[in-house]
């Protein structure tokens, strides 16, 4: 697979981050996801993780040159809350698609059923994963890099419950903002509803991409040149 068409890679300077725009129109989930929430949750709370993200890249550029640091705990909290937010947010936009889609590619299809057992054991858990996040969260499906399988996490508020490396290839927000309009606190409807969304080709893209990471857990014998 060619990548290139998919991304460029470049590096984003501190405070260099901005909104992704929606890949579709704000009614175009409809009646899954109305378009008031849709506009609301993508123009305003992205948008401010967006916005909280830059802001605290910026205050650790100012505090690495005052060599101020008596801020450093909100900060690096700042940075990881709305950086998180930021990623499952983008995510999320482009992983729903008006279309829907019939089912798994095939190489999801593949991991899926090789780690999961079944799609049906798979979309459970999922289910009830989603359901079931304290509070504001997510549910995350993630492709682990060093046990090169798939998993299911969640995730509290956008980056607490993380396993370090997992690359998030579907994912679902379940913060209240993103349903309470359309489904008040009927949570278990929306997460239910959601699976007709699923933009399947994208999650496949996604897979494809993280299995190209070689990020194993010890790599003092793979004989990896380095520059140093
Ligand atoms: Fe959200």
């Amino acid at each position: 697979m060619n990548t290139q068409n998919y991304w460029a890679p470049r590096s984003i300077p501190p405070g260099g981050h901005s909104l992704p725009p929606l890949p579709y129109p704000y009614n175009a989930l409809e009646p899954v996801i109305s378009s008031n929430t849709l506009r609301i949750h993508h123009d305003r709370h992205h948008q401010s993780y967006v916005d909280g993200l830059n802001k605290a890249e910026l205050k650790l550029v100012e505090a690495r040159q005052k060599g101020d640091f008596a801020l450093i705990k909100h900060w690096e909290r700042e940075l990881a809350f709305h950086g998180s937010g930021h990623i499952l947010h983008s995510i999320y936009w482009t992983v729903m698609t008006p279309q829907g889609t019939s089912g798994p590619c095939t190489e999801t299809r593949r991991q899926i059923n090789g780690y999961f057992g079944s799609m049906d054991a798979f979309q459970q858990q999922f289910i009830e994963a989603a359901i079931n996040v304290e509070a504001s969260g997510w549910a995350v499906v993630i492709w682990n890099p060093s046990w090169n399988h798939l998993e299911i996490l969640t995730a509290e508020k956008h980056q607490n419950l993380t396993q370090w490396g997992g690359i998030p290839i579907m994912v679902l927000d379940v913060w209240e903002h993103a349903y309470y309009l359309d489904y008040q606190n009927r949570r278990a409807d929306y997460v239910k509803a959601w699976w007709q969304l699923v933009n399947w080709p994208e999650v496949e893209k996604r897979l494809l991409l993280a299995m190209r990471a070689q990020v194993p857990l010890v790599i003092s014998n793979l004989g990896v040149a380095v520059d140093c």
